[in-house]
């Protein structure tokens, strides 16, 4: 990491990670294995990419760290969380490894992985709506941002398109739309609810939603890169494994070289959108140097 990128990052972080068992459920006693799976996938090991995109933001805006940010971070990594646990799964990617350690339905089963990833997903809207730091309207609105970015018109359409072109070629607009659901979307919502949450108005609101869409991109690019060129000890998935499932890709559609331009392209992009912002949105601009440099 960057020592640049770190430097924001890395409170925000502390901040960030002793929340997570302030809002995980206890453990059922007649079924402790389903809060211990939630534990489990959200814990440590993740970038907190989408946390930290939600704290960057509200920089950018002078908003410091509060209890509404806190809410909306967690509800994104908690979304997020599910969504890798259910991608995981051997009806879809069928990986055994994930942030170095093994995947949730291999640590536990599959019922009780998809059955995790079920109530991951609903915490994050649970959280949203009883979030008392924010006003009521704002919480509706929160709370349309996430389900849009993740339903059917979001997240979980771009996985319906990942799976579905499984041993097929894409075009190169087909790869754009799959990538910007699956991945993108949530970065754009967590920029987006970051804004939302910290009161943007709407010019600032439209040009954070161009930096998110930019590096929402670029953040898959990456993936999609690193699934080629990284070691599977440093990335904590299995390396290769695009290739091996003859996923198509940024790589597999355009080659190395290519995918690396696209990737310093689209930063180039989503610093342009920052263009009218100060100092306050470097933490957004290290970031975005960030995802398109990270080598995990
Ligand atoms: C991985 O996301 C899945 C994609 C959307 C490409 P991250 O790379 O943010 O995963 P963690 O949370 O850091 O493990
Ligand atoms: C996953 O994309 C995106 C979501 C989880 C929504 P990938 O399948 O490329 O993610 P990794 O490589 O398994 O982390
Ligand atoms: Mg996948
Ligand atoms: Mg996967
Ligand atoms: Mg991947």
């Amino acid at each position: 990491m960057s020592p640049e990128f770190d430097r924001y990052a890395r409170p925000w972080r502390s901040r960030f990670e002793p929340l997570l068992s302030h809002y995980l459920p206890r453990p059922d006693a007649q079924r402790p294995a389903l809060a211990d799976a939630m534990a489990y996938s959200l814990g440590s090991g993740g970038k907190r990419i989408r946390p930290i995109l939600v704290y960057a933001t509200g920089a950018a805006l002078n908003r410091e760290p509060d209890r509404a940010l806190d809410c909306v971070a967690v509800s994104v990594e908690c979304l997020h969380a599910y969504s890798l646990v259910h991608d995981d799964l051997p009806a879809m990617d069928d990986d055994d490894l994930r942030r170095g350690h093994p995947t949730c339905h291999i640590a536990y089963d599959e019922a009780t992985a998809i059955l995790a990833g079920d109530a991951l997903q609903t915490l994050a809207f649970e959280l949203l709506a009883g979030c008392d730091d924010l006003a009521a309207g704002q919480r509706v609105a929160l709370i349309s941002d996430l389900a849009r970015a993740s339903g059917a018109t979001g997240m979980v359409l771009g996985q319906a398109i990942d799976l579905g072109a499984v041993d097929r070629q894409l075009t190169l607009e087909e790869l754009e739309r799959m990538h910007r659901h699956k991945t993108g979307a949530l970065i754009r919502a967590s920029v987006t609810m970051g804004a939302r949450a910290s009161n943007a108005s709407e010019t600032q609101l439209a040009n954070l939603i161009e930096y998110a869409e930019a590096i929402g991109l670029a953040f898959q690019v990456q993936d999609d890169i690193l699934d080629v060129t990284a070691e599977t000890g440093t990335l904590g998935k299995r390396q290769g494994a695009d290739v091996s499932r003859h996923k198509p890709t940024y790589v597999s559609l355009l080659g190395l070289e290519d995918a690396r331009a696209k990737g310093r392209e689209l930063l180039e992009q989503s610093l342009d959108a920052l263009g009218g912002f100060g100092s306050g949105a470097d933490a957004l601009r290290e970031l975005a140097r960030y995802i398109v440099e990270r080598d995990h």
